[in-house]
């Protein structure tokens, strides 16, 4: 379970002071799909990173499982940032490794006790022809299902996903929502989506927090749809918004 606890986090520099974060408190179970939408500079991604302790509250506690994750030694945190992944909306790809050193990166970062095999996490995500390429040769969604075959190999206990689909199209979000609403049934870590598109917090989480201006405004019970019902296609889209007043 993820308890949030009374955070507050400011970024401050010589003549600004922005409160990113203010009295959040938000509760996680083990296990579940859970969305975070907001407008840009809501403070979502701020909440996401207190998480993988990339950020520090200013006050307040943020507990996962056993762990109170902004108080630990270097060890200790070493030791649990490695059951953390993250998949980043610029899939974050090293462009001079090839797809199998780039899953394979956590493995010769860390020591983990259960590692998947890369063969294994890229045939997950269905790119086992794409082993030898260089991130240069594949598509937006196909550098994103290595993002994420690199996110699982550790298997994570907690996924950690900012805004994944935000840098590709419809069809191929619709791929990568899949991808990952597969990752959660199989290997069942919690997993929590930072996004900005309600069709993809539909397809994939249990609830979401809604988020204005560093608060949490509301969380609500997501009715999920079994089908991506809210993608239209890209016609259909061009068709609704350039015919109607
Ligand atoms: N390292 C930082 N230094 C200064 N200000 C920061 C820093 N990180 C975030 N902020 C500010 O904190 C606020 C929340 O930022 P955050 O990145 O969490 O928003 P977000 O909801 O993820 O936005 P977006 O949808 O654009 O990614 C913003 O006003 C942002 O400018
Ligand atoms: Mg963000």
């Amino acid at each position: 379970m993820i308890q949030i606890q009374e955070v507050n986090k400011t970024f401050r520099d010589e003549d600004t002071h922005v409160y990113a974060l203010r009295d959040i408190h938000l509760t996680i179970d083990k296990g579940e799909a859970f969305g975070v939408i907001g407008e840009s500079g809501a403070g979502k991604s701020t909440l996401l990173r207190l998480l993988n302790a990339l950020e520090r509250p200013d006050s307040g506690r943020v507990l996962v499982g056993d762990h109170q994750v902004n108080q630990l030694s270097r060890k200790d945190l070493r030791a649990y940032q490695k059951d953390v992944s993250m998949v980043f909306q610029q899939f974050n790809l090293l462009n001079n490794k090839t797809v199998e050193e780039n899953v394979r990166l956590p493995l010769t970062l860390h020591q983990y006790d259960h590692p998947l095999t890369v063969d294994a996490v890229l045939n997950f995500v269905g790119l086992e022809d794409k082993k030898h390429s260089y991130p240069s040769q594949l598509s937006g969604g196909q550098k994103q299902r290595v993002g994420i075959a690199r996110a699982l190999i550790s298997r994570p206990t907690l996924l950690l996903c900012d805004e994944p689909t935000s840098a590709l199209d419809q069809n191929t979000t619709e791929e990568i929502v899949n991808v990952l609403k597969k990752a959660h049934e199989v290997f069942g870590m919690t997993i929590i989506v930072v996004t900005h598109e309600l069709a993809v917090i539909k397809a994939l989480c249990d609830r979401s927090a809604v988020m204005e201006d560093g608060r949490i405004v509301d969380i609500v019970s997501v009715q999920k749809s079994a089908e991506l019902t809210d993608f239209k296609s890209y016609h259909e889209r061009a068709i609704e918004v350039l015919t109607h007043a």
